[in-house]
């Protein structure tokens, strides 16, 4: 089942909590994760009182269906909080920083999607399936983790309650849609230009995208070589596992694929974990699918997690390299707009309900 916490609920004070029809702002309501958060408040009929999108002027006046209605998009501004309940906010840190403190202080509730709060002490940071506990005492702001921390957080918590991991090294294979719908659309448009045989486009990325694979375009930490998505996995991980001693170590690319990101994931435990015993864990863990087949290699695939809740964890087997049985190594491939972004919001405003 997707939706609801598998570990501690939230206990929340009256005033913490939602009505049950409230009104929702969207900002960045054009964007890739903003068009997933209507789309997914539309599939699972959240009922809501009012909606308004927002986003530049630039789409100020178009028009973006919901429950078969069009709603009309309006500039982001200081009175576009008024009378708003709750507003997911999905355009980047920077408007976040300027916008949120506006919505909280008219008494709205902001949900994040950016990087901009998610490390301040005071604010929640939120894998429904993980800790949904967290939001418990919350100050009207709640953040969104980064897409990749959520998809291994979903995946390595369950075995985490049954055998306590210690360290985790992940290789990321990132899909374009994290970096926002131009890079989706520079990706299709590299795709028309090879069949072409056009000259390849490159305008978001610097680099020819399609048939290549390269470090993650966040900034690079020059001393430590680390790019800002790597800490990102490390610290937010932390934060939501409530465990600053657990060791992480990432690696980051992008990968040619539209819109589910993948992970190579490799576990050392504080206890032995089978991979038999890993994967029925995983069989009933919430916000999970096993395919795992070796006889017919069906496995983990971007393409068989787009436009799908679960995250899909697959080979599943015994890291050699840790002979004591405490390590075991698994792939995984999540959706990044639906679970890594929307869905998880949308998850969030659901247990301030519930
Ligand atoms: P717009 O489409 O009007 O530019 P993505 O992450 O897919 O790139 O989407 C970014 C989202 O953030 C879009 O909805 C975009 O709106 C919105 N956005 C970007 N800059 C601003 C801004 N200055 N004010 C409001 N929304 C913005």
């Amino acid at each position: 089942m997707i939706g609801k916490s598998a570990g501690k609920r939230a206990s929340l004070r009256s005033s913490d909590q939602l009505s049950d029809a409230p009104s929702v702002a969207i900002v960045g309501a054009t964007g890739a994760v903003g068009r997933e958060i209507i789309k997914v408040l539309s599939q699972r009929q959240f009922s809501l009182s009012r909606l308004r999108l927002l986003a530049s002027h630039r789409s100020a006046g178009t028009t973006v269906p919901f429950g078969g209605q069009p709603y009309e998009v309006e500039e982001l501004g200081s009175n576009s909080f008024d009378g708003v309940d709750i507003a997911f906010f999905s355009a980047g840190a920077s408007i976040s920083r300027e916008y949120a403190p506006v919505a909280t202080s008219k008494g709205c509730l902001v949900v994040d999607n950016s990087s901009a709060f998610r490390m301040d002490p005071g604010t929640p940071l939120v894998v429904p399936e993980v800790n949904s506990h967290h939001l418990a005492g919350h100050s009207g702001l709640i953040a969104v983790p980064n897409c990749s921390a959520i998809l291994m957080c979903v995946a390595v918590w369950p075995l985490h309650q049954v055998a306590t991991v210690r360290r985790i090294s992940v290789s990321t294979y990132q899909a374009a849609s994290g970096a926002g719908a131009i890079a989706m659309a520079e990706l299709e448009q590299q795709a028309r230009d090879w069949t072409a045989g056009d000259p390849i486009t490159q305008k978001f990325f610097d680099r020819q995208y399609i048939f290549n694979v390269f470090c993650h375009e966040s900034k690079m930490d020059r001393e430590t070589g680390y790019n800002t998505e790597e800490l990102k996995m490390a610290e937010e991980t932390r934060k939501i596992f409530d465990n600053q001693n657990l060791q992480i170590a990432a690696t980051c690319v992008r990968v040619p694929v539209l819109r589910a990101h993948s992970e190579a994931v490799y576990l050392t435990f504080e206890k032995p974990l089978s991979p038999e015993d890993a994967r029925a864990i995983l069989a009933q863990a919430e916000g999970v699918r096993v395919v795992d087949d070796r006889e017919s290699n069906r496995h983990p695939e971007p393409i068989l997690a787009s436009h799908r809740d679960r995250v899909l964890v697959g080979r599943i087997r015994r890291d050699l390299s840790q002979p004591d049985g405490r390590g075991l190594a698994l792939f995984l491939a999540g959706d990044q707009l639906r679970k890594g972004a929307a869905l998880n919001a949308v998850q969030i405003a659901e247990c301030l309900r519930d």
